[in-house]
């Protein structure tokens, strides 16, 4: 029987990104999916919303057509004719990945992997009615929605009366009404999509502050905008029972009921590690995730975790990082030790750095932002200061956005004047944040910064605006 150099378990982003840079590097892979090539994130997460919340952004674009000298007729939406063009980029996106696969080399088997009982050196895989051998595997089987044990939750998610997001975004008709179980991100974009679509959106946070670890004045600022669309929040509010046509929820010792047409169910993903033989295998595990090291290594050598299941920060950029550093470890190739990269010979640092990863709510403004968080506590304030900018600042805002209120908070570091962080809140913010991701990286001083060249007008302006506002 051959054996594979990897046997990748999981066509998501970060398996299908990891067994690209194995085929790419010369290497002897096999990929096994057992649904849909792509994953969570080009089938039912990140690309599907993105279509979706589009056409929101130009039917919302169409309705305050007066405030950039337009008529416009009345714009209505078309739920099915959204669904169907999101389903069409869907198609194509997949196409691509398997062509891409297939180019590279890599071996694509379709079916449920599941690691057998080590007997030699190397690994066994058993997919569909096969076995496969692989010096090395990389398990990369994502997430799914979670799902605690919320009186009546699963009850209504059988009924159809509970939906999550998967569902969410393959619905060919707008209920009259939504209610949103979490305020994160899926939370959000799902009722920023449904709210423009005509459906009244009620959100319930448990926390405080809608958007998780977003900055707390970037939070207000959303919420503020949502609300002016008619979305209504209820926060500190914590949900307790689903019943036949309502949410119920608690907040300030009060119970309420909400009657909802539909309800989203957007309370976080756990890793989907039942069924791949980790137990008879002993791989050691943090909570419900693999537990992985900076190389993605398990605690078994040869197998490693990448994307979601390792439950560290579970975006599909993460899982491209992941599934690329795997695979740089796999090759053996020279681990750089010591702070972030700072010169063309260095490579890859061994540390893996999550805060350095950027993160967007694609909502309608959207929000970006990467590294420290503006929300300095007492103890943060002696080393950080952070600076405000409002996004006015920037022209081709200005120009986009009549009425605008974004902003830009800066975090610097007091000692050597470096860019720690940065948080934004504008249309367009996650293409601006990548520019920021690079100088929070490299730890750019502020003097570094005010000589870099940014095009204008562009919404990256607003980074040098603020750094040259600081007094
Ligand atoms: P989340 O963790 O972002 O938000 C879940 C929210 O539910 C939390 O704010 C939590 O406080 C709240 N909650 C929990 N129990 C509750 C209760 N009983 N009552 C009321 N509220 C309650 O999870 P979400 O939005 O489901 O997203 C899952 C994952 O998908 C995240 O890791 C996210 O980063 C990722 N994702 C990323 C996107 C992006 O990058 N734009 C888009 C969509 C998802």
């Amino acid at each position: 029987m051959d054996i594979y150099d990897i046997i990748i378990i999981g066509g998501g982003p970060g398996g299908y990104n990891a067994a690209l840079a194995g085929a790419r590097a010369g290497l002897k892979v096999l990929l096994a999916e057992k649904e849909k090539l792509g994953g969570v994130c080009l089938n039912e997460g990140c690309i599907p919303s993105k279509a979706l919340l589009y056409s929101a952004k130009l039917l919302e674009g169409a309705s305050q057509g007066e405030k950039y000298g337009l008529t416009v007729e009345k714009a209505s939406l078309d739920q099915g004719k959204v669904i169907d063009r999101k389903n069409k980029v869907v198609r194509t996106l997949v196409s691509g990945v398997k062509g891409a696969l297939k180019e590279a080399g890599v071996t694509l088997v379709m079916g449920q992997g599941q690691l057998l009982p080590k007997t030699g050196t190397a690994f066994a895989v058993q997919v569909g009615e096969r076995q496969y051998l692989g010096k090395n595997v990389i398990l990369a089987a994502g997430s799914r929605p979670l799902m605690p044990p919320i009186p009546g939750l699963r009850q209504q998610r059988e009924k159809g009366f509970v939906l999550t997001s998967k569902e969410l975004l393959d619905l060919r008709q707008i209920p009259a009404s939504l209610v949103v179980i979490g305020g994160g991100v899926i939370g959000l974009e799902m009722a920023c999509y449904y709210n423009a679509a005509g459906a009244q959106v009620t959100v319930i946070e448990m926390l405080p502050k809608i958007g998780g670890q977003i900055d707390g004045d970037i939070a207000a600022l959303l919420q503020k905008n949502l609300e002016k669309k008619g979305i209504v929040f209820h926060l500190a509010a914590k949900v307790t029972e689903i019943t036949e046509g309502a949410v119920v929820y608690e907040k300030e010792g009060q119970t309420h009921s909400l009657p909802a047409g539909q309800v989203l169910a957007s309370l976080g993903r756990e890793p989907n590690t039942a069924d791949l033989g980790l137990t008879e295998l002993g791989v050691a595990m943090a909570g419900k995730a693999v537990e992985t090291d900076d190389w993605l290594r398990t605690n078994i050598p040869g197998l490693y975790a990448v994307g979601d299941i390792n439950g560290k920060v579970m975006l599909a950029h993460t899982a491209y990082w992941e599934g690329e550093r795997a695979v740089k470890d796999i090759l053996g190739h020279e681990k750089q030790t010591g702070e972030a990269a700072s010169g063309a010979e260095v490579s890859t640092s061994a540390v893996a750095d999550y805060s350095m990863i950027p993160g967007v709510i694609y909502t309608n403004p959207e929000v970006a932002w990467v590294g420290k968080s503006g929300d300095l506590t007492a103890d943060q304030e002696q080393k950080f200061y952070t600076q405000t900018i409002s996004m006015r600042f920037s022209g081709r805002y200005l120009a986009e956005n009549e009425g605008g209120d974004g902003i830009c908070k800066l975090v610097l570091d007091k000692e050597d004047q470096s860019l720690a962080g940065v948080h934004m809140i504008a249309n367009h913010s996650a293409e601006a944040i990548t520019a920021a991701a690079i100088l929070v990286y490299r730890k750019a001083a502020v003097q570094e910064i005010k000589d870099y060249i940014f095009p204008h007008p562009s919404l990256s302006e607003i980074l040098r605006e603020g750094i040259h506002s600081l007094k």
